[in-house]
């Protein structure tokens, strides 16, 4: 949540910051601003809305000309989006200068001691304490100041300094948000995320908890939190700019759920081998998977649901018993962990800060814990004991989808990955389950095609106040994904029920021409379902069924049926997953939404 760039060389910083903070933008975007040091003074510009606002201001304003600047785009946590309460914010009498992303948790007590020291505040957020409190203690030694500060301030932060007295040069320091050092030929490149570097440089600096960073043109030098010099190790990112980019369509949702089926093919291709499943980066030997006593999966939102749609997969496939909790609701539950227990974190961003606590609690009652991941390096793959990477490539677009899909795909690995190792499955049968996985991506892009149907059915729902998802066992747990996408982005009321719930207070949301979107395509409780569809209809419901393979009776219960094809009970989520993804698309763009961008959400949720 929040993006911050920075810049320190030889060329303008405005255009530089800009363009880094639309990278960013998908990290928060209900306000912005820079702050550019003019060669007397540092100038702040911010604005609320969007970086094209900030934009539009700067150009009645004027350019901030300079080669030295920091640059923030904002979600709100403390004070609402205006232009005061944007980043950057002054600190002493303006001879500091900041941004930051996170919470400072103590703000209300350090902002009493600085007022009666004489600070003036004109913001009501907490990261105005963060400047007031650098200025208090910087007499000249930026290292001894940023430490004296991390060593007052509770809570989150990644922050991004500029003082009047030495305007060549950016501190940057970071705990539990993230940060990177992006390093370049007489200019260095600060930011949240990689993308928002890659135009410039594929060599990184990942900084970690607790430590300290100044740059300036020529040089980076790094600090731990005691304050000496330390070493860091260069990342080369591999991946290209273009991957971030919407390569031509008009929506990065729509650009990402078209790439799902390599998303798919790249995760799940290098861990299958001639028919076994081969995950080297799961350091657990079939003796260790022999004795775990339970899974416990923790994420949030969508990776959520792919722990929901693993718990099934892991007792069914496994037979290991299996819960799936809410990273927020798990770190203060006390969950119970005995000995052999795993703990599998999923996380597209592997920053989410309650998934990010979750692993850490885990790790503290001593549970080996795996984590599926998909942004290369960040803190939850670096801090979990084995990391299991999805390769959907940088996903833009707040609503995941590609991330969904390639999650969905590490859990399949992992599952076979167990059964086998439990005796579950003989070798035939596990290359018969390679096969298939292997198809999946194929099976994706043939379901692409449903695009001119979905739309159409999302011109005659897109007015809906309400719509309800049902669906049992699996479908259940892609019912909650394909409400969820609906909601986020079309801003429709929308709930997912477990079918068999219904009857227990539910149905009487149904009215005449309520839509209901019936997932009912796990073979074995196709009948129950079939019969809840009945009840919703016989009380005006308009059906929007979903089955794998013909069913041709089904039609007579249903409005809409959409086919996705047959195929093993495990892998129907992925294929599910697609029509339900395109709905929800083509509804927000009926409603004039913001697909990329819905309000008040952001992609990375790096506060609790
Ligand atoms: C936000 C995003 C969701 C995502 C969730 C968890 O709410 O909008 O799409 O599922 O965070 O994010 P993570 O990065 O941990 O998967």
């Amino acid at each position: 949540m929040c993006g911050i760039v920075g810049y320190i060389g030889e060329n303008s910083a405005s255009p530089i910051l800009l363009d880094g903070l639309k990278k960013l933008e998908y990290r928060g975007y209900d306000s912005a601003g820079i702050a550019v040091f003019d060669g007397d003074n540092v100038k702040v510009v911010k604005s609320k809305g969007r970086i094209a606002d900030l934009e539009n201001k700067l150009a009645e304003t004027g350019d901030l000309a300079g080669f030295v600047g920091i640059g923030h785009t904002r979600w709100a946590t403390h004070g609402a989006p205006t232009d005061v309460n944007a980043h950057p914010h002054k600190g002493g009498s303006g001879q500091v200068t900041l941004v930051h992303n996170g919470i400072i948790e103590n703000y209300i007590e350090l902002k009493a001691m600085l007022e009666t020291a004489g600070y003036v505040f004109v913001s009501e957020t907490d990261t105005e304490v963060l400047a007031h409190l650098f200025a208090y203690y910087y007499k000249g030694d930026a290292v001894g100041a940023m430490r004296k500060v991390m060593q007052t301030v509770r809570g989150s932060y990644a922050t991004a300094i500029l003082t009047a007295d030495a305007p060549d040069r950016i501190i940057a320091a970071k705990k539990d948000s993230p940060l990177i050092v992006g390093k370049g030929k007489g200019e260095n490149f600060l930011a949240s995320d990689i993308p928002a570097v890659l135009k410039h440089t594929r060599e990184c600096y990942l900084l970690d908890d607790g430590e300290i960073a100044i740059l300036t043109k020529s040089d980076i030098a790094f600090y731990n939190a005691s304050g000496e010099p330390l070493h860091k190790d260069i990342y080369h990112v591999t991946w290209d700019a273009q991957a971030a980019e919407k390569g031509g369509y008009a929506h990065f949702m729509k650009k990402e759920i078209a790439e799902q089926p390599a998303a798919v093919r790249d995760t799940l291709s290098p861990r299958i081998h001639d028919g076994r499943i081969d995950i080297p980066e799961l350091h657990m030997t079939d003796g260790e998977i022999r004795d775990i006593g339970k899974i416990h999966i923790v994420a949030c939102g969508s990776a959520w649901h792919v722990g929901m749609t693993a718990k099934y997969i892991f007792e069914t496939v496994a037979g290991i018993p299996c819960e799936t909790d809410l990273a927020s609701e798990f770190r203060y539950r006390d969950p119970i962990m005995r000995k052999g227990d795993i703990c599998i974190v999923i996380s597209q961003s592997g920053e989410t800060a309650d998934t990010l606590a979750a692993l850490r609690e885990a790790k503290r009652k001593g549970a080996h814990t795996i984590s599926i991941v998909n942004v290369v390096a960040s803190t939850i793959a670096r801090e979990s004991d084995d990391v299991l990477y999805t390769m959907a490539g940088p996903e833009i677009a707040v609503a995941t989808t590609k991330a969904f899909s390639a999650q969905l795909c590490v859990v399949y690995l992992l599952a076979l990955r167990f059964a086998r190792a439990l005796e579950r499955l003989s070798e035939e049968e596990e290359a018969a389950q390679c096969a298939q996985l292997l198809k999946l991506p194929e099976e994706i892009q043939a379901l692409l095609a449903l695009d001119g149907d979905m739309a159409a059915l999302a011109k005659q729902f897109s007015m809906a106040n309400n719509v309800f998802f049902i669906g049992r066992g699996l479908d259940y747990a892609i019912s909650l994904e394909g409400s969820l996408k609906l909601k986020e982005i079309s801003y429709i009321h929308s709930e997912a029920y477990a079918a068999g719930e219904l009857k227990h207070g539910t149905i009487s949301l149904i009215e005449e021409g309520t839509p209901v979107v019936a997932v009912a395509t796990q073979e074995a409780l196709f009948e129950k379902t079939l019969g809840n569809i009945k009840e919703v209809r016989a009380r005006g419901a308009k059906v929007i069924a979903l089955v794998s393979g013909e069913h041709r009776e089904v039609a007579e219960f249903a409005d809409h049926v959409i086919h996705i094809p047959r195929a093993s009970s495990m892998l129907l989520p992925s294929l599910a997953v697609i029509p339900l993804q395109i709905f929800a698309y083509y509804m927000a763009l009926e409603r004039g939404c913001d697909v990329d961008k819905p309000r008040n959400l952001a992609k990375s949720v790096t506060v609790e």
